[in-house]
């Protein structure tokens, strides 16, 4: 397809109309200029293409398609070789049903347990939420069928989603809700970027030029399509202006009309629409020249759903090796979602599975059970009778395994939830179990963290999330051993909701919802805060054991720029083949500025036959080190000690090893009559220049009672220029005169 030259053949109206969808999923077709339609589609776990139902008439369906587990679940694999794999299948299913783009992934941050969509998102840590979704994207792609990266940006609750403004420092927009997509782009090039329904300090996402054409595509390079959130357009001038491309699901012509008129009276340049209609068009030539013929054989798509789920189940505990069962002992199933699991969340990742796999359905298959219902997984109601039916044939079994979570109504797209707690019914139920003194091992269906009231007290807790249609299958492969859970938690179980740094600003009020926690979001305040948590990041449970050794690098002083390459020996020391969940974490000791206590930089899947040795090994780069300096408008890796930590969770570090970066250039003090004595006297750049200039001044200054030169040191370090006319003596010309040659020094070092 000639882009460039259909673009100009185009009347005004036809771009206008070109930048906007049709009938909810599809582009414009212009079949005089030989420019098909193409479909989208929901994601981003399956495939929930619609059709019209009768050519012509409005009503719409969904084909049954397979339903993988939910980005809270798979982000617990931490592997993204399996998310490649799983991003071909659903690629290829697109291609098989003729959808251009595949709605995903989507990675925002999770900053509450609360947000209605956390089950769609990846991890509270963007690290992870970037390289899982990078490889997703990679793997659809390679089919020649498109993704969608979602939600550009800060969309981190439901409540007002498409109004409120999220009030975000840009130091934490760049580390924190913004880095999972630079990922995503510069490792992947996703065909198309999704921008959000919010805005952002007072901007919507969907006409925000500082977003769109500023950071995606000047900084970050992108070349691909950015298209609005259903219904995300407020002013579609200012977003053709600020970079959104494609409206969707459209205006019904309303806007076609209103693109029209500006660029006929010059609001509106033709060059930035043209800019527009390219983008959408070239995304149509995308996929049609890479269409191919594909199969979707839901079996064994299905097959693959239960797969990527066993790897992604956590085991959180195994108190007295409780777990695996044996298949020998007499096993009371208790719970309705063993009958009915949740393993998806509501809105618009809903899909129409194909085949649900109940772990009550293949109990048969592993063992001895009986099975009680107990309460009902549909909603928080007591029922005395399901309860003691469930009690009697528990004191009767040798184990009893809980199937518990949130109810559908819980979670979904569109609210988000109103406290961190199962319902009572299933917490009551819980402690009575306890009460027979039997082992109780609880299995989570649950698309967030919820508080667990009951922990210490149970013997197991198996969190499955919610863990796509063949989630009961999976489930029982890792209560039987059939599969040695790997997964490992992608995001903090805090104890109690308000331990949560969101707490005191989500959601916020009069539409606005102030980050004011930061970038200590998730593991990265609850370890600063050194608070205890139910469960750190990072952690997951194995039915074996692995021992860390030889952690090794490249060198030990650095520049940014070279950085360094890091490695350690895992050992599998148990009897049973595992995978172990290698994570390296930096810590800055250089004290350039306030950071996390430590940040994920790496981690790394090894999977370990029984006494198996490997090496883990991460190369990390300047980023590994860097924090975003708003005054320099860069990252900046100062120079100094950092401290590489290897670890098993963010709470259980292995070893750790002292590094240094050499090299960088120092920041210098910003120099006016506020800066402070002690930052002068500490910067390389003015310390000797402000002691010699100083001296006389300083000489007035001296201890005149019992104060000790030292502490003289300390008062003075935080006074600044303008305050030295009152204790030093100096004049008014004569600061400024040594303020502007401080500036001169500063200036001349710097060249
Ligand atoms: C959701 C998107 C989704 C779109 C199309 C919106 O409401 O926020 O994630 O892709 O609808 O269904």
């Amino acid at each position: 397809m000639d882009v460039d030259a259909i673009v100009k053949k185009m009347t005004l109206e036809e771009k206008a109309r070109a930048v906007e969808g049709v009938g909810f999923w599809w582009t414009q077709e212009y079949p005089e200029l030989e420019v098909p339609a193409i479909q989208v589609s929901d994601g981003p776990h399956g495939v929930r293409k619609m059709y019209f139902k009768i050519p012509g008439e409005p009503d719409m369906a969904t084909i049954t398609a397979v339903c993988f587990p939910a980005a809270c679940a798979t982000a617990c694999s931490f592997d993204p070789e399996l998310m490649e794999d799983m991003g071909h299948t659903l690629g290829k299913e697109c291609q098989a049903e003729d959808v251009g783009v595949l709605l995903g992934p989507a990675v925002n941050i999770k900053r509450s347990p609360l947000c209605g969509r956390n089950f769609e998102y990846v991890s509270e840590d963007p690290y992870v939420a970037g390289k899982m979704s990078a490889a997703l994207i990679r793997g659809v792609q390679a089919e020649g069928v498109g993704t969608s990266i979602k939600h550009f940006a800060a969309n981190s609750q439901e409540f007002e989603r498409m109004y409120c403004s999220a009030e975000v420092d840009e130091r934490t927009l760049r580390e924190i809700y913004l880095p999972a997509f630079e990922t995503a782009i510069k490792e992947s090039n996703p065909w198309t970027v999704m921008c959000s329904y919010n805005k952002i300090n007072g901007v919507y996402s969907s006409e925000n030029p500082w977003l769109l054409n500023q950071v995606l595509r000047e900084e970050w390079g992108y070349d691909g399509l950015v298209m609005s959130d259903w219904g995300a357009v407020a002013n579609r001038i200012a977003g053709i202006a600020a970079g959104l491309d494609l409206e969707m699901p459209g205006s019904n012509g309303v806007n076609v009309e209103s693109i029209c008129k500006a660029v006929q009276d010059g609001t509106l340049s033709e060059e930035a629409l043209d800019k527009a209609v390219t983008n959408v068009l070239r995304l149509v030539d995308r996929f049609v020249s890479s269409r191919q013929e594909e199969k979707f054989v839901r079996e064994v798509d299905h097959a693959k759903a239960v797969e990527v789920e066993r790897e992604s189940i956590v085991l959180l505990k195994n108190e007295n090796k409780v777990l695996p069962l044996s298949g020998e002992e007499k096993v009371a199933l208790v719970g309705g979602f063993a009958e009915r699991p949740r393993y998806q969340g509501g809105g618009s990742s809903h899909i129409e599975s194909f085949r649900v796999v109940s772990a009550l359905s293949l109990a048969e298959r592993y063992g001895t059970f009986t099975y009680n219902r107990g309460f009902s997984e549909a909603e928080d109601v007591y029922d005395e009778t399901l309860q003691q039916e469930a009690l009697e044939a528990a004191r009767d079994a040798d184990k009893i395994v809980v199937f518990a979570g949130l109810p559908e109504v819980f979670e979904s797209e569109g609210y988000d939830r109103e406290h961190m707690q199962l319902p009572a019914c299933q917490n009551r139920m819980i402690d009575q179990l306890i009460e027979t003194g039997k082992p109780v091992i609880v299995v989570l269906h649950n698309g967030s963290p919820v508080e667990l009231p009951w922990a210490d007290r149970v013997a197991g807790i198996v969190e499955a999330y919610l863990g796509g249609e063949g989630v009961g299958e999976a489930v029982m492969d890792v209560l039987y051993g059939r599969v040695n859970p790997s997964g490992k938690l992608a995001e903090s179980f805090p104890i109690k909701l308000s331990d949560n740094p969101s707490f005191l600003n989500f959601p916020g009020s009069e539409h606005k919802v102030n980050y004011a926690e930061g970038i200590f979001v998730g593991y990265r305040y609850y370890d600063t805060k050194q608070m205890d948590v139910r469960f750190p990041f990072g952690y997951g449970l194995s039915y074996t054991d692995f021992r860390y050794s030889n952690l090794r690098v490249s060198r030990e002083s650095f520049t940014a720029e070279e950085g360094v390459t890091v490695s350690v020996d895992v050992t599998n020391i148990g009897d049973r083949a595992g995978k172990e969940v290698v994570q390296l974490y930096v810590a800055d000791r250089t004290g350039s500025t306030r950071r996390p206590v430590h940040e994920l930089k790496g981690f790394c899947k090894l999977a370990l036959e029984p006494g198996e040795t490997k090496a883990a090994q991460f190369v990390l780069d300047k980023r590994a080190f860097a924090w975003y300096d708003v005054e320099q408008g860069d990252w900046y890796a100062a120079n100094g000690a950092y401290t590489i930590e290897v670890g098993s969770s963010s709470r259980d570090i292995q070893y750790t090893v002292e590094v240094r970066i050499i090299g960088s250039k120092d920041k210098p003090p910003v120099i006016d009559m506020d800066v402070q004595l002690g930052e002068l006297l500490a910067s390389p750049y003015t310390r000797e220049y402000t002691l010699e200039r100083m001296k006389k001044y300083m000489d007035h200054f001296r201890p005149t009672t019992s104060e000790s030169e030292e502490m003289m040191e300390a008062v003075v370090r935080f006074m600044p220029l303008h305050s030295l006319r009152s204790f030093m003596y100096i004049t008014n010309e004569e600061l400024e005169e040594i303020c502007e040659d401080l500036k001169k020094h500063v200036e001349e070092q710097m060249k």
